[in-house]
């Protein structure tokens, strides 16, 4: 369907584009189609918890990278931005740079993108430390043909389709992925232009993730580093009680059983 979708959008615009009498909007539009152009085309990888973070080689504000090898068998988030000096996005790098030490102790990498060329990546990252009192320091990698965010299955078609013809901004290029060492997409989240991220809650979900991997748990809602944590539903009570201590699983039905790590 987004294939077809895309197709007709391009058989659309390429029609106009060639057409020597077209109008001066669609004229105007030829440069942001010929971006479109440089984006692969058919369909978005689906990516997945599971999948393997796909790997790219990219222009950031930290130099040029080989993404698996900066990826370096280490944790990282990768946070996506559809502009630079978009308001929202403005805060949230401000919010994310003031937290490095946060994800450092945690291992954790973070890496942004947004939509534009090194250029004005940065100004904006001085405009944001200006703005947040802080000194980013991670790399943003600079997507303006949008190839990466494509890679990511971050553009929706709506916004595939009004590239193409009039141009503008990818409001949903808005993703945080969590990936671990082994390369793994862990969490997917996007949110809408209008909606801020919530820094706590992606640090809340690293140290969930690292606490299930570390000590076969899994955690409940709202869980938060030294509460109790859940048995998952494959090991039974007697093992679990083995395992993490005779008197220290509390068993509140058969299947929903708590235990402190
Ligand atoms: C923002 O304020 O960050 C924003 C604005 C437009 C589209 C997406 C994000």
């Amino acid at each position: 369907m987004a294939a077809t979708l895309t197709r007709t959008a391009l058989r659309a615009s390429t029609s106009r584009l060639s057409n020597p009498h077209s109008t001066f909007a669609a004229r105007q539009a030829s440069p942001i189609f010929r971006r479109f152009l440089a984006t692969p085309r058919g369909e978005q990888p689906r990516l997945r918890i599971g999948s393997e973070a796909p790997n790219f080689q990219a222009k950031t504000t930290n130099g040029d990278i080989d993404f698996h090898q900066w990826l370096d068998n280490k944790w990282a988030i990768l946070f996506s931005h559809p502009a630079d000096f978009t308001p929202v996005c403005t805060t949230e790098l401000g919010a994310f740079a003031k937290l490095k030490d946060e994800f450092e102790r945690r291992g954790v990498q973070m890496i942004g993108l947004s939509a534009n060329d090194l250029s004005s990546h940065s100004s904006w990252v001085n405009d944001i430390n200006d703005l947040s009192s802080t000194t980013l320091t991670f790399p943003i990698i600079a997507d303006a043909t949008r190839s990466i965010a494509w890679l990511y299955d971050m553009i929706s078609t709506p916004d595939l389709e009004k590239l193409a013809h009039s141009g503008g901004v990818a409001f949903t290029i808005r993703s945080v992925f969590i990936i671990d060492p082994a390369k793994k997409i862990r969490l997917t989240m996007m949110y809408p232009a209008s909606t801020g991220r919530n820094t706590a809650e992606v640090l809340r979900v690293v140290d969930a993730l690292q606490m299930a991997d570390g000590k076969g748990v899994a955690t409940p809602v709202d869980w938060g580093v030294g509460e109790d944590v859940i048995v998952p539903a494959a090991v039974s009570t007697e093992e679990a009680r083995r395992k993490f201590g005779e008197g220290n699983v509390r068993e509140v039905r058969p299947y929903l059983r708590f235990t402190k790590v």
